[in-house]
């Protein structure tokens, strides 16, 4: 294992800090980046920059927290309430998040938005020159930072720059609508890698790059301004380990067997996400609805249990979602249910892991509808967690992990009548044929793990380096 120690930057820690009645709560981050990267960085000795999702009261009180995560060798970035509303609400959330996710009626173009993205990302830029020494290698995360690479290559010209893209990159005709395309661009750019989850990815970045740069881009021997810049496809893997043994656990089995009861003789399709209109929940629910109404005789067999994590609450698009969610299910509730039983279990909160967990275990049906996703870890976590049938993956084209994910059932959630169709393929599948489609899905998961993936991308980061080198 490499001696080199890695700087991780990302907008949101693998820690998360809340206030509850008046004492501090410190729990693990939702979200794919903070638990994909949360296994890696504490066995390799990183550290990890990013914001903790709390004001301090005081100074006192961010001295306590400092100090705290410092412990797992966390530094905080602090940010204010104004800059919350206008970086991470606003422009990431509300301006590069909706684009990213073919959403352009989404996205809220303003002035003040753009600003406060590029303070925040300058004041990472500071808060990484106080803690990096040399000798460490620096890896960006995600869309909340796009200008940070080039910051910091502008600090140090040999620094050793990764950066991943966790969300689709745009084609070229929805990127440039954005008035701030060639500052984002040139931002990445700053980097001497740049990864994406899949190849199409790549060429959305790559299209822009050249539409944009146009002379001073060579595409096919990638640099700018004589500079070489790597950019690559690295499908993001999971900690199988961890989902696998989680799963063999006492605790786990338990509190799965006490779901299944409460759901006996039926059959428990699962859904795990954060609220997100990406997510295409929607479409889920709209397709098991057209399930119960083509399938009557399911009517007390089959339940949608729908596992969301609040994410983004105080973004206007959120906000519609939430209220157009608990409108749908409670219509599909009070159509198909009758006393004792409802079709829609619908959770609105975020779980431990080992109760997460039980759900995978618990499930005979993992259901993952995206109408675009990076990747999407919830259908990877789901094989990982399953030693045996029954187990059926139905997941969408529109998911990254789809591309891996071959013998899983591929739906295009759009198509509401066949996903619906699918579904009940899904639950009519002989047990023998569930468990060959899930023996090749764990092939694929356990070979590609999260610590392939890191260890792909620094070496990739550490040739890329060397040939920098070369040709000084
Ligand atoms: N997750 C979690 N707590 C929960 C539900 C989900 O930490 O209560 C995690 C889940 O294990 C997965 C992540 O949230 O690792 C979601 O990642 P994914 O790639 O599926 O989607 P993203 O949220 O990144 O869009
Ligand atoms: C996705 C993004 C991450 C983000 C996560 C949770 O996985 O790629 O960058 O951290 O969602 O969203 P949040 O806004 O709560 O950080």
């Amino acid at each position: 294992r490499s001696t080199v120690k890695t700087l991780i930057i990302s907008n949101r820690l693998p820690i998360k800090i809340e206030r509850k009645k008046s004492k501090l709560k410190f729990t693990a981050s939702e979200g794919g980046l903070a638990t994909g990267l949360g296994s890696f960085y504490k066995e390799n000795g990183s550290y990890w920059l990013g914001w903790p999702g709390i004001i301090p009261k005081n100074k006192e009180e961010e001295a306590y927290i400092r100090e705290e995560l410092k412990k797992l060798n966390l530094i905080p970035v602090f940010l204010t309430e104004k800059q919350i509303r206008d970086y991470y609400e606003g422009f990431s959330n509300a301006v590069l998040w909706p684009l990213c996710h073919y959403r352009p009626s989404y996205v809220e173009l303003k002035e003040s938005y753009w600003n406060a993205y590029q303070e925040v990302n300058q004041l990472f830029a500071e808060a990484t020159a106080e803690i990096v020494d040399p000798s460490m290698r620096i890896w960006v995360h995600d869309y909340q930072l796009m200008l940070l690479p080039m910051m910091l290559r502008e600090m140090n010209e040999s620094a050793s720059i990764g950066y991943f893209h966790h969300i689709p990159f745009p084609p070229v005709e929805l990127f440039q609508m954005l008035p701030w395309r060639e500052e984002l661009l040139r931002g990445l750019l700053g980097a001497d890698l740049v990864g994406f989850h899949t190849f199409e990815n790549v060429d959305n970045f790559l299209d822009s790059c050249s539409g944009i740069f146009q002379n001073e881009i060579d595409r096919d021997n990638f640099r700018l301004s004589g500079r070489r810049i790597s950019v690559d496809v690295f499908p993001m893997g999971i900690d199988y380990e961890k989902y696998s043994q989680q799963a063999l656990s006492p605790e786990t089995i338990t509190y799965s067997q006490r779901l299944k009861n409460l759901f006996k003789d039926q059959k428990l399709i699962l859904s795990v996400d954060r609220l997100d209109y990406s997510k295409g929940i929607i479409q889920r629910l709209n397709a098991f609805e057209l399930l119960l109404n083509m399938h009557p005789e399911l009517i007390g067999k089959v339940v949608l249990f729908m596992l969301i994590v609040p994410s983004r609450d105080q973004v206007n698009q959120y906000k519609k979602l939430r209220n157009e969610i608990d409108r749908m299910v409670g219509n599909i509730n009070s159509v198909y249910g009758k006393p004792g039983w409802q079709p829609v279990a619908y959770f609105y909160h975020a779980v431990p892991f080992e109760i997460l967990s039980a759900h995978y275990l618990a499930a005979d049906i993992c259901l993952i509808t995206s109408l675009y996703d990076g990747m999407n870890l919830v259908s990877k976590e789901y094989i990982a967690s399953k030693q045996d049938a029954p187990a059926v993956l139905v997941i969408s084209e529109f998911a990254g992990a789809s591309k891996e994910l071959s013998d899983a059932l591929q739906i295009n959630p759009y198509a509401v009548r066949r996903t619906s169709e699918t579904l009940y393929e899904a639950i009519e599948m002989p047990l023998e044929e569930q468990a060959e489609r899930l023996s090749a899905s764990q092939e694929i998961i356990s070979k590609f793990t999260v610590h392939h993936w890191v260890n792909l991308f620094m070496e990739r980061l550490s040739e890329v380096k060397e040939q920098q080198q070369q040709e000084l």
